[in-house]
């Protein structure tokens, strides 16, 4: 009977290919299938971008599997189950063949990564390595020379803002608002009008040729779009 393939889950970071770990290069340098999904057909797969000057670079090249399944932004749950029940179902052919398989995600892969879906469908029925990434908002932070927490801080990481806006501003020291773009300006508005007095600024494209940083909320916000704020220690 063939071995089965191994699933790995690797985060590729923020952005900048040097920010790859080597365990990370390592596996993308001899893998033979890579899974790398994205939004739509028209767009490029942020993920597989910042690790192409990695596999460019292999003799066998043009023989690489790569795979990009579209796996749109909606927020239908029914929508999204099967998006990824496909997903994994297509995985899993290729790990009963006996390839190892790398699922490529963007930033960490335990941080609103799809990867944690399709890793949670084939669970116990293959062997699976996750290896992780730098995330998105440590990245950010280190972009501005700054720390996101210290001494007895607590950091909330904050994928849309909604009804819990008020007990999140109660109780964190620091904020991130990921997925930035979802954000209406009356929720940051409410934000910026609270009483503490506290840093706010953004960051677009975060170590990618096009990164900006902004001081305050962004008005133009493109996907990758961050916002960190800090609140002043008494
Ligand atoms: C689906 S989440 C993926 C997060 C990712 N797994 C991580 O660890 O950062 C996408 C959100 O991450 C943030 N993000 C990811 N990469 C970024 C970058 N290079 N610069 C700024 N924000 C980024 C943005 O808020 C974006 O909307």
């Amino acid at each position: 009977m063939t071995k089965k393939g191994k699933l790995i889950g690797i985060g590729v970071g923020p952005g900048d290919t040097e920010l790859l770990t080597l365990k990370a290069a390592k596996v993308l340098e001899t893998v033979p299938v890579i899974f790398s999904p994205k939004s739509s057909k028209e767009k490029e797969s942020i993920a597989l971008s910042i690790v192409r000057p990695i596999i460019k670079k292999r003799k066998d090249y043009k023989r690489l599997m790569i795979v990009e399944p579209i796996f749109p932004m909606i927020e239908n749950k029914e929508e999204l189950e099967k998006v990824w029940t496909s997903a994994s179902e297509m995985i899993a052919q290729y790990l009963n063949s006996g390839r190892d398989v790398a699922f490529i995600t963007l930033g960490d892969s335990s941080i609103f990564s799809t990867y944690s879906y399709v890793q949670k469908k084939l669970k116990g029925q293959y062997e699976i390595e996750t290896i992780p990434g730098i995330t998105s908002f440590t990245a950010c932070a280190a972009t501005r020379n700054e720390a996101l927490v210290e001494q007895n801080d607590i950091l909330t990481i904050v994928p849309k803002i909604d009804e819990r806006l008020e007990e999140v501003l109660e109780y964190s020291n620091s904020i991130v608002l990921m997925k930035a773009s979802r954000n209406t300006s009356k929720l940051e508005s409410t934000i910026e009008e609270n009483d503490r007095p506290k840093e706010i600024y953004s960051v677009q494209n975060c170590t990618r040729e096009n990164e900006k940083i902004i001081e305050g909320f962004s008005h133009e916000k493109p996907y990758l779009t961050t916002t960190i704020i800090k609140f002043e220690n008494d």
